[in-house]
């Protein structure tokens, strides 16, 4: 056989990988709104970037007929490619082999370009869809999921990890993106849960849609599994590919920095009225953070879930920041168990990926309640306070209005390792708001009074004038300075530039207790 001869081998073999399950199953792919492992590749990555390996794999097993269907690939296409230049290395499961099931070959694929990802310090991507464990070659996957969930774990922190749900995702599969640093889902074909409909209605008797029970807006508004919800996989995978802007390849790295036209000078008239006069009246501080960072670009991770808390990427000056900030729309800015779950996620992949947190904080308190001290708020809240207390990146920290009690604390106080903490003019520093603290201090005064209504303002105004402002802090050195807010942007970014060379040292130990 001459070279050429064996070329046209190695062609037509590959061509046939390309095609998976074959045309019919493509087809049908198609037909369900879904598009195929090598589409959404295309869509995830630099044109022509990627770099196939492992295309000749197939399993091995010869049980239930499985030794005469062998399909080049066996279900998973694996390799490494680029986004915006830089490495990422990347699964995606192919539905239309053996519905993506994993097994042992399969999870070898995948286990193959983790361990890669590690050793070269990339970004892996995985896109999930798939029918579970496959069924013919029993424990061997199983098996196979718990390799990868081992890798998932020394991964983490290592290298960021990033999963599509692009289909199914069902059983003990889940286990693998949950341990993932973000989790993308598709509204309408994606879904997740540990059993399904079925195993529902069989064991508690209650009827749900799979799309209910774990379709996207499930998971991206009332679990919070899921980080990102899109509409289609289209812009699910674009965003994947704005995410990845954000974020270093790995623990050592910096993140990649950003040049902006967007002057660093450039003051903003607007943030004199953005804070009501009333400090009872709601705003929104998605309008303080916008008007402050790069171009008012931000992108949003758990937009959906707890609203009353805001997480973010975003640029200061060029450099990607993680963004925290209470938001008073929504329930007053208070936190509350899922919002304190939330930012605390948020901080340990800020923390863990070198990207400097900034805090715009309007907080009344922590939430009260049967329903949030039944429900751990005392864990809860203390995973929020630890992992800022843990975090070793440079910490910033803005007080609009409220910074209130334990609360105030929390949220990247100067007292947990805030590295510069600025306060508006409007901030209010106090153990809690005026009504609550006369309540309590002069309770029987109120009861006494002819009009108690207007002893309660009374006292209220004098309290506020003693402690709803600023100063009280900022006279022990609790901030660094009380800006003027319209020199937000402008102080933020000298500051944020004086502590990129911030160094932190923290006691050896193997690792701490988070209050899980
Ligand atoms: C082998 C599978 C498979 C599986 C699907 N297929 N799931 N083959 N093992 N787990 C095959 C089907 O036989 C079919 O083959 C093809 O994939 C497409 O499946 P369809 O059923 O036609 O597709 P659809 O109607 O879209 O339904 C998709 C589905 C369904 C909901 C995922 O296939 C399904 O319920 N599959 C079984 C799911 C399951 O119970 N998995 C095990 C879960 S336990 P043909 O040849 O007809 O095209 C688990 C444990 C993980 O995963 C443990 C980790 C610790």
């Amino acid at each position: 056989m001459s070279i050429h001869d064996k070329l046209d081998t190695l062609e037509k073999l590959r061509q046939e990988s390309e095609l998976g399950g074959g045309p019919d199953r493509i087809k049908k792919q198609h037909e369900k709104g879904k598009l195929t492992a090598r589409e959404r590749l295309d869509l995830l990555l630099d044109p022509d970037s990627f770099v196939e390996l492992d295309r000749f794999v197939t399993h091995r097993s010869t049980d239930f007929g499985l030794d005469k269907q062998k399909v080049l690939g066996d279900g998973v296409v694996t390799g490494y490619g680029l986004i915006d230049g830089r490495l990422v290395y990347v699964f995606a499961q192919d539905f239309t082999v053996f519905g993506g099931s994993l097994a042992e070959a399969h999870a070898e694929k995948i286990c193959k370009i983790m361990d890669m990802a590690v050793r070269n310090g990339a970004p892996v991507i995985g896109l999930n869809d798939s029918g579970g464990a496959r069924i013919q070659e029993g424990v061997v996957s199983l098996g196979g999921y718990a390799d990868i969930f081992l890798r998932n774990t020394m991964a983490s922190g290592v290298v960021p990890q990033i999963s599509a749900i692009l289909g199914p995702c069902a059983g003990g599969a889940v286990y693998s993106p949950a341990i993932t640093d973000f989790v993308y889902m598709v509204r309408g074909t994606s879904y997740m849960f540990v059993t399904g409909p079925n195993v529902v209605k069989t064991v508690t008797h209650e009827e749900v849609t799979a799309e209910e029970l774990g379709g996207a807006d499930t998971h991206g508004e009332v679990s919070g599994v899921a980080h990102f919800v899109h509409d289609s996989e289209a812009e699910c995978l674009t965003g994947i590919r704005q995410l990845v802007g954000y974020i270093p390849s790995n623990n050592l790295d910096g993140a990649p920095s950003k040049r902006s036209e967007d002057p660093a000078s450039r003051r903003d008239e607007d943030l004199l009225t953005v804070v009501p006069d009333n400090p009872n009246k709601p705003y929104d501080m998605l309008d303080v953070i916008r008007r402050v960072v790069d171009d008012g670009e931000i992108l949003q991770v758990h937009e959906g879930y707890a609203r009353n808390i805001i997480v973010a990427f975003a640029r200061l000056g060029g450099h990607s920041v993680g963004i925290v900030a209470n938001q008073p729309a929504v329930l007053a800015g208070v936190l509350d168990s899922a919002a304190s779950l939330k930012g605390a996620r948020f901080i340990r992949f800020c923390d863990a990926f070198n990207i400097p947190l900034v805090t715009f904080e309007d907080v009344p308190g922590f939430l009260p309640g049967i329903e949030q001290e039944h429900g751990g708020i005392i864990k809860h809240g203390a995973k929020l306070l630890y992992a800022y207390c843990e975090a070793t990146v440079p910490k910033l920290t803005l007080i609009t209005r409220k910074a209130y009690g334990g609360a105030y604390d929390v949220m990247s106080s100067k007292h947990v390792g805030g590295d510069f903490n600025l306060g508006w003019p409007t901030a209010e520093i106090a153990v809690m708001g005026p009504k609550g603290a006369v309540e309590i201090l002069f309770r029987r005064e109120i009861a006494a009074a002819e009009d108690p209504e207007a002893k309660l303002a009374e006292l209220e105004a004098d309290y506020r004038e003693k402690f709803a402002h600023p100063y009280h802090a900022a006279a022990r050195g609790y901030l660094d300075d009380i800006i003027d807010p319209r020199d937000t942007r402008p102080r933020l970014i000298s500051a944020l530039e004086t502590l990129l060379t911030k160094r932190a040292k923290m006691p050896a130990k193997k690792h701490g207790n988070i209050p899980l």
